[in-house]
């Protein structure tokens, strides 16, 4: 036996997921898109139980991005309406479990119906102090930027910033997630290699994780592997599956 001791503090503490390939999955088992994104509800929880009961600061999951108004007016009335579903039936839970959910992105777009649920849930969940949730829908890494120097330039014109004074620091603080750690690692399932306007400037340091799983085949084992190569790649070898599931059980 090693005398190895795993600390948790060798964690990433912001997890960033391009939640990808559901359409391909359900497309294998011979059913259509909808059905993979209906199935992809279920590593959706898996994945908030398990970052959430290792300790994980941050996790971001892409739902829907701003490019992806451009699918078929049925499949984006699918995803909205599943969003819908999903945020009604599990707010109460993560709630409880004193984790708490972020929306970032664009949400203007979004029906009054549903931006109202996304208020209600995040002020429900807004003092609970563990793992923070992000659900990027309608987000891109562009508009984010975009957004923040929309900002920093009406400071500029009214006179309370000078242009000198832009920092990266300044432009951090106006972005979506300022409060939270950048970006340690990024996974992507279905084997596609491609950031597709996610968190640009959250990610500018992120360790890159490619997956051949679908979206709707991720699971608890499948993050923790995730997990270890980063770990790994952090050059702290000798960790193992089990000293992480030793860490979940605290
Ligand atoms: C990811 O799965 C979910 C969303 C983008 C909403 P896809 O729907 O992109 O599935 P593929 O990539 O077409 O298989
Ligand atoms: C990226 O997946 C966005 C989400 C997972 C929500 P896409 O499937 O839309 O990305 P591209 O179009 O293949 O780059
Ligand atoms: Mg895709």
């Amino acid at each position: 036996m090693s005398d190895f001791q795993f600390s948790p503090d060798l964690l990433p503490k912001h997890i960033a997921v391009i939640m990808d390939g559901n359409g391909r999955w359900a497309k294998r088992q011979g059913k259509p898109r909808i059905y993979g994104h209906r199935k992809a509800v279920k590593a959706v929880r898996e994945t908030i139980s398990t970052a959430s009961r290792l300790g994980i600061k941050a996790i971001t999951l892409f739902a829907f991005s701003s490019e992806n108004w451009k699918r078929p007016e049925e499949e984006v009335s699918v995803l909205m309406d599943l969003f819908m579903t999903v945020l009604t039936r599990e707010v109460k839970k993560l709630h409880k479990n004193n984790l708490r959910l972020q929306i970032i992105g664009d949400k203007t777009r979004f029906s009054d119906a549903l931006q109202k649920k996304i208020a209600a849930a995040e002020d429900l969940t807004r003092d609970n102090t563990g793992t923070v949730i992000n659900v990027a829908a309608n987000y891109g890494g562009k508009w984010d930027i975009t957004e923040a120097v929309k900002k920093i330039a009406a400071q500029v014109a009214e006179g309370q910033l000078q242009p000198n004074d832009v920092t990266e620091e300044c432009i951090s603080q106006q972005l979506s997630m300022s409060g939270l750690p950048d970006v340690d690692l990024m996974i992507r399932t279905s084997g596609e290699c491609r950031i597709s306007n996610f968190m640009l400037w959250q990610m500018a340091y992120a360790e890159l994780y490619f997956t051949d799983l679908c979206w709707p085949e991720f699971n608890e084992q499948a993050l923790l592997d995730s997990i270890i190569w980063y770990l790994n790649r952090e050059r702290r070898f000798g960790c193992t599956s089990e000293q992480l599931q030793a860490l979940m059980k605290k």
